[in-house]
């Protein structure tokens, strides 16, 4: 079997959405009397779900990860005030851009190569008395979190964040991951285990850090906060200001809308069941590549993958192009560097700043050059993944 053309292997199969999905949101706009579209009921009904998926009191529903990096930024920086914030060289480029945004120092740590997460040795050697925050970032689906985390955090009152936009339904102890730290973020982008078109959410147990992050949702509008003493404390405070127009911050429109919350609705109702098969797919594709030549030794507990990942057991770069040239010529779509590109300090909008420093992250700097990560989704069939495996285990 050769995956042709019409057997294409893109990185997300086009049926995420599908129809009884697109069904719902005909039939949410056929009502007789034009429902509200903006940030309205559907919003709140999916917080409250998604809220009670994940195991926490509140979400703000957005219109996308990197807004919800952006709001959780804005929160810190408004109610903890600055510092530095660990952060992993393998992450998004907004989780980086959220922190210089916001006045924080990033100070970055390599990862390990089994979660592809924070490494806790490599937190250990930075942590100080300036560190206000760990943002730990989920790659691709493997669980980050770890107890000697968890139990530093504690220990040394360091807030702990999740950026679990790759890793939707990951878990650390049959807990979900997103229900750990003070803060979490998803994304619900066309690419990801469940989507909303565009989307993400913002999620805590913390009423403040909720309704400042309704605040900011919306251009930091006080009017938005439900807490009536926060509220109040504004308005007594600014009683020149008309209360519907006080802005509590320079902040951003980032809502969503009632189309995005009926997706996601919709689209929550099969999250469960498509990572199940979405994890089942990884440990085929794991056990049958060749461990002599292939990187097979990733921690698959409470993991949940939309992808997978391959790296060479080698630092072999005439191998990296023997495996990009077989791919393309099977068609099979790929991203190099896996999350985000790899490792963001060597990216211009760092390396400005930091200049050689992306030398001193040796695992970052492994998966940046011989990592990649290939489409995971539910309606593969397991006979294409075989294929995939053999054919990488042939070069
Ligand atoms: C780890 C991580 N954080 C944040 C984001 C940003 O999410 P979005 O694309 O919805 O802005 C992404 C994007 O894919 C991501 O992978």
């Amino acid at each position: 079997m050769k995956i042709t053309e019409k057997r294409k292997w893109p990185l997300m199969s086009n049926d995420s959405i599908a129809r009884d999905d697109i069904n719902e949101v005909v039939s949410f706009l056929s009502q007789e009397k034009i429902p509200i579209l903006t940030n309205s009921k559907k919003v709140k009904e999916f917080e409250e779900k998604w809220s009670k998926w994940l195991g926490v009191k509140y979400t703000v529903f957005v219109n996308s990860g990197s807004s919800a990096n952006q709001i959780t930024m804005l929160a810190l920086k408004e109610l903890y005030g600055p510092g530095e914030i660990i952060v992993p060289p393998l992450t998004w480029v907004s989780d980086i851009a959220a922190v210089l945004q916001n006045e924080f120092t990033p100070v970055f740590c390599d990862i390990n190569l089994n979660s592809l997460a924070l490494d806790i040795k490599e937190i250990k050697k930075k942590i100080n008395k300036k560190t206000r925050a760990i943002f730990l970032t989920h790659i691709l689906g493997y669980n980050g979190i770890t107890q000697e985390l968890l139990d530093l955090c504690k220990k040394k009152k360091i807030l702990l964040i999740e950026d679990v936009c790759e890793s939707h339904g990951a878990t650390f102890k049959g807990k979900k991951c997103g229900s750990f730290g003070l803060i979490s973020n998803f994304s619900f982008y066309y690419a990801h285990h469940m989507s909303s078109i565009e989307g993400g959410v913002v999620c805590t147990n913390d009423e403040k850090i909720y309704q400042y992050a309704r605040m900011f949702r919306s251009h930091g509008m006080v009017r938005e906060c439900t807490n009536e003493e926060i509220r109040g404390d504004y308005i007594k405070k600014y009683n020149d200001l008309n209360p519907d127009f006080i802005f509590c911050a320079p902040a951003h429109n980032m809502r969503s809308t009632e189309i995005n919350a009926v997706l996601g609705l919709s689209q929550l109702k099969k999250l469960n069941k498509n990572n199940k098969i979405r994890r089942d797919n990884l440990r085929i594709f794991l056990k049958n590549l060749n461990r002599k030549k292939y990187f097979t030794d990733f921690d698959q507990t409470g993991n949940s993958n939309y992808a997978f990942t391959l790296l060479l057991k080698n630092k072999d770069f005439e191998m990296r192009d023997r495996v990009e040239e077989k791919l393309r010529e099977e068609n099979i779509e790929f991203r190099r560097g896996m999350s985000g590109g790899g490792n963001q300090l060597m990216q211009p909008y760092l390396k400005k700043l930091f200049s050689n420093e992306y030398l001193n992250y040796p695992n970052a700097n492994y998966v940046h050059h011989f990592g990649w990560y290939i489409g995971n989704y539910p309606d593969l069939e397991k006979d294409k993944i075989l294929y995939l495996c053999k054919i990488l285990n042939s070069l």
